[in-house]
């Protein structure tokens, strides 16, 4: 067999997945294994999935399906499964896809090599489930072209929300202590990053393993370091958020004032079958004390509709929270039965005509406020990050403190990605604004 040359990475869903498929880009690249943007060029095709919805998790199989053809010229060739749907499956993915090379688990992104290594020498291996101890390089993330750097500090979900399947595919709750994250943080600093993105499926809920403190403590120590010019975190759990944390985000200015807060629906009976442990009531609190303190905070939230049970006056309580509560953005679905989770054993299941007609529904009101909550920017200036060129040749893309994607005129001398830039908002677009580049010097946090 000739070495592997070239792999191929297609990643689906969350940030967590992201930052796992530029680990496992960086644990190949470390054996001289270089990145292709081309699958038929590859010699190793990872395929990092996701199954929060059954969508996504049919997207990946039908993709699965075309990678496989490359095979029949290339019988080097490996292909990986890894991410939620591999921890789902596990030994069931290579019984029903026969070349399939392997099955990798999230809990286990760190042992890619030796899963290639292993799979080289004959082994068709399964590495899934949750070990204690985890390989976590530092040297080995490729963060290439990135201009924020994520850094996991809780790994696994101990909620119980009954739609969802999390908890069985990234495992139990664990939390990386403040010593390692600080550490990595400060790498990345080193490197140059100035945007620092905490990462967890409920990141508020972050404890030192072995002792008091919470994550307000993370919050403020993340903050304080020399050169962290912006500061996010993803995803928050209602319910975890304590005083505290609201506190220290009133305090730190380079703790970004955007927050992505899931509310799931503004019905408290639907609240209660989700068991997510808060009313919507408690939920609109929350923003209100987010937002006292910290007055130019952008919420966006999730939201799923058709939930078993949930009836047309249910579907109202969730509109009359979004016209309520103002969101930058809204993510929102239909309902999507996952297995193994709790939703499945509910009655009354919400047809899927009613749960499309709802869905555009609650698009079409949130596309209204979004525009004026957009429109209500125009005229305004703000540090924007650079992230990224546009579509039409000469323009160039960036993100606001509060996360909003804002294009602008690259003009004769493009701003480097990852610096900042100064904008004047001249127009608001219904999901993005159109800026200019002002020659002033970027404010210093
Ligand atoms: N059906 C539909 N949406 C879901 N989500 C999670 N599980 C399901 C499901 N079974 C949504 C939630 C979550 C987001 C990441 O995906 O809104 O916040």
């Amino acid at each position: 067999m000739t070495p592997p040359r070239r792999f191929f990475v297609e990643t689906w869903g969350c940030q967590m997945n992201e930052l796992d498929s530029q680990r496992m880009a960086g644990q190949l690249m470390q054996q001289g294994i270089l990145p292709t943007r081309d699958p038929g060029e590859a010699d190793i095709i990872l395929l990092n999935s996701c199954s929060v919805r059954e969508k996504a998790e049919q997207k990946f199989y039908s993709r699965l399906g075309e990678y496989r053809l490359l095979k029949k010229d290339r019988r080097d060739l490996l292909i990986g499964l890894c991410g939620c749907v591999a921890q789902q499956e596990g030994e069931r993915a290579l019984d029903r896809v026969p070349d399939l090379d392997f099955v990798l688990g999230p809990a286990r992104v760190g042992e890619l090599r030796q899963v290639v290594a292993r799979r080289r020498a004959g082994e068709r291996v399964v590495a899934t489930g949750f070990p204690v101890e985890r390989h976590y390089e530092l040297d080995a993330i490729s963060r290439h072209g990135e201009y924020k750097g994520m850094v996991t500090v809780i790994e696994g979900c101990n909620k119980n929300c009954t739609f969802c399947i999390v908890p069985q595919t990234r495992g139990p709750e664990q939390s990386r202590s403040m010593a390692d994250i600080l550490r990595e943080v400060r790498h990345l600093l080193d490197y140059g990053f100035r945007e620092i993105e905490l990462l967890g499926q409920t990141v508020n809920h972050w404890r030192e393993p072995d002792g008091g403190m919470d994550f307000a403590d993370l919050l403020d120590r993340v903050a304080g370091l020399p050169g962290v010019e912006r500061l996010r975190f993803v995803t928050s759990y209602p319910r975890d958020f304590t005083p505290r944390m609201v506190e220290q985000i009133g305090l730190h200015a380079n703790i970004c004032p955007y927050l992505h807060l899931p509310v799931q629906s503004g019905s408290n009976a639907v609240l209660r079958r989700m068991g997510r442990g808060y009313t919507r009531e408690e939920y609109v609190a929350l923003a209100a004390r987010l937002r006292a303190a910290r007055p130019d905070l952008a919420l966006s939230t999730d939201i799923i509709v058709g939930f078993p049970g949930e009836t047309a006056e249910d579907f109202e309580c969730t509109l009359e929270l979004v016209r309520e509560v103002r969101f930058s953005a809204v993510y929102a679905f239909k309902y999507s039965p996952r297995p193994g989770t709790a939703a499945l054993r509910l009655a009354d299941a919400v047809d899927d005509a009613s749960a499309s007609a709802r869905l555009q529904r609650l698009f079409a009101l949130q596309e209204g406020i979004q525009r004026r909550i957009n429109e209500s920017l125009v005229g305004q200036e703000f540090d924007v990050i650079v992230t990224g060129w546009g579509k039409q040749p000469g323009t160039q893309t960036g993100r606001t403190p509060c996360h909003r994607v804002i294009h602008f005129d690259a003009a004769s001398e493009p701003a480097p990605l990852g610096s900042m830039a100064r904008l004047k908002v001249e127009k608001a677009l219904p999901h993005s604004l159109l800026g200019r580049r002002l020659e002033v010097p970027v404010a210093a946090n």
